[in-house]
């Protein structure tokens, strides 16, 4: 699939920014949250932990959380699935013990107006490596195996693509700082917009075209908060 209002999609678009949105205290009582809730993915494979951030867990956060969101983003939706009960996910956390790999979260509708993904660090060493290059399909990790192509997604899981190849070599200088968890002809005709080193207290807003990954520097482990988005439709 291809998202279908494109010029919408576009127009919303812009550099990636790092803002301050959050006090201390605030990190603090996001991290008590991530500690209470219930662990929803431990997949030993990508040696990640995710939770969702469900609702009513603490209302005053989940209501300073949105607040603060609006103040950057304006209006806009959660798109980050919803509980049994119809109520959104405000976001996923993202503990992980190995770097993740080349990929986009661009959403599986193609009748949405994807907008920004909110990345809120919640441990300090780390990196966000985001790439020039956007993909307008579905959410997409990006591989040049030939057997992991083959691969079918289940409702909510990632397709499998090569089409984001160009043909100019990827900088080796860059491979060898940032990105050696990946293969380097899996980065041909990709070309650098930002390397994000995390800071606890920042938080990354990014449009969800943006291929990224995660650099290959992590130390023990990344702890972080993604809140994606989207637009209502006003067509
Ligand atoms: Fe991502």
């Amino acid at each position: 699939m291809k998202h279908k209002y494109l010029d919408e999609i576009k127009k919303l678009e812009g550099s990636p920014k790092i803002v301050k949105l959050f006090s201390n205290k605030e990190i603090k009582d996001i991290l008590d949250l991530y500690n209470s809730l219930p662990i929803t993915v431990h997949n030993k494979k990508q040696n990640i932990i995710k939770k969702r951030w469900l609702q009513n867990y603490n209302k005053s956060l989940d209501t300073m959380y949105i607040s603060k969101l609006k103040k950057v983003l304006g209006e806009f939706k959660m798109d980050n699935l919803k509980s049994e009960k119809g109520e959104d996910f405000f976001g996923l956390f993202h503990e992980s013990f190995s770097p993740l790999k080349l990929h986009v979260d661009s959403g599986f509708e193609e009748r949405d107006i994807m907008f920004k993904q909110v990345v809120t660090p919640l441990s300090s060493i780390g990196e966000t490596v985001i790439f020039k290059n956007r993909w307008y399909g579905k959410s997409t990790s990006f591989t040049i195996d030939k057997n992991e192509l083959k691969f079918t997604p289940e409702p909510g899981q990632n397709y499998r693509s090569c089409e984001h190849l160009g043909t100019e070599e990827f900088d080796e200088e860059i491979y060898r700082k940032y990105l050696t968890h990946i293969d380097i002809n899996n980065l041909r005709g990709l070309k650098v917009e930002l390397v994000y080193k995390w800071k606890v207290g920042e938080t990354l807003i990014m449009d969800r075209s943006h291929i990224h990954s995660s650099s290959s520097n992590i130390v023990n482990k990344k702890l972080g908060l993604t809140t994606f988005t989207k637009k209502k439709m006003e067509i």
